[in-house]
């Protein structure tokens, strides 16, 4: 059904995995496309609880396809927009999915593909990782990545790599908090997401959909009347709704809740 793209669901687990390894899975219009149906797909899919976003070949993704965006720049200003406006939904799409997703990043991540990582709630590297905006070496800017980079790592590390286009380490990805944890090797990279995901798996399917309302509500506000408030009202509804109530049943009668599975 796809071209550039391979899904799978499995056990609670839906993943997406960009498959144009010989450019590196750089994305172009078709790509974008693919994925946006993709992540719809997966998010409306009941079967799906948490979504894996990773990558074959040896580069997690070289960003925008460069043949892409020289072809778009050769548009009309309607057409070169339209195609501008699908990439930047695409990702909206895949930061407030309601399902909590992750990144399983097995090698260099550059321009775009730094943008797919920080839209991910969770970012899991190995080594081989490497990092860079790189956009305004090509005369370009990290526009539509741009909001969710700098949640991901400040409006302060922002300025100087996406100044600066330098390439960072997994390591200093992992300080700045682009990724939440490294590890040495690809097996040890499906060991380590498999244990988020086990994790997640654990937790009340509705509950994690309003808490990523939630932080995206409450994040960067000040504290005022109006935030206090909403915060009472989503704990309000959470804690008289059937998935809220059976948590806390299932706790009391130390028992599962239903939506982990028995045996
Ligand atoms: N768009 C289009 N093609 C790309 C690409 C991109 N973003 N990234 C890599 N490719 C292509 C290369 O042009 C090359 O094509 P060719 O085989 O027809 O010559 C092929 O993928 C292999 O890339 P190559 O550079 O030879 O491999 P490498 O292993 O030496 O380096 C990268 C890989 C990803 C480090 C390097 O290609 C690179 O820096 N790409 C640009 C990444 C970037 O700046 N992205 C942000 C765009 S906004």
């Amino acid at each position: 059904m796809y071209n550039n793209i391979i899904t799978e669901t499995d056990l609670g687990v839906g993943i997406i995995t960009l498959n144009r390894p010989e450019r590196h899975n750089a994305f172009d219009d078709a790509l974008i496309v693919e994925l946006s149906d993709a992540i719809d797909r997966m998010a409306a899919d009941p079967a799906v609880r948490v979504l894996v976003i990773s990558s074959t070949g040896k580069s997690f993704c070289a960003g925008a396809d460069l043949n892409w965006m020289k072809r778009a720049a050769g548009y009309g200003n309607d057409e070169n927009l339209r195609d501008s406006r699908a990439l930047a939904e695409m990702l909206r799409k895949l930061a407030q999915c309601p399902k909590p997703t992750m990144a399983r990043i097995q090698g260099p991540a550059y321009g775009g593909g730094v943008g797919l990582v920080a839209c991910c709630d969770v970012a899991i590297a190995t080594f081989e990782a490497q990092f860079a905006l790189t956009e305004v070496k090509l005369g370009l800017i990290p526009a539509v990545i741009s909001p969710h980079v700098i949640a991901a790592i400040g409006e302060r590390y922002a300025r100087r790599y996406m100044l600066t286009a330098e390439r960072f380490s997994a390591a200093e990805a992992y300080r700045i908090g682009l990724l939440h944890e490294i590890v040495t090797d690809v097996a040890a990279l499906d060991e380590a997401v498999g244990e988020i995901v086990d994790a997640l798996l654990n937790n009340g399917p509705h509950a994690l959909a309003e808490c990523k309302q939630l932080i995206t509500a409450v994040a960067w506000k000040p504290l005022s009347p109006q935030v206090i408030e909403d915060t009472a009202q989503r704990i309000t509804r959470l804690r008289a709704s059937e998935e809220g109530r059976e948590g806390m049943n299932a706790f009391l009668e130390k028992r599962k809740p239903n939506w982990i599975a028995q045996g």
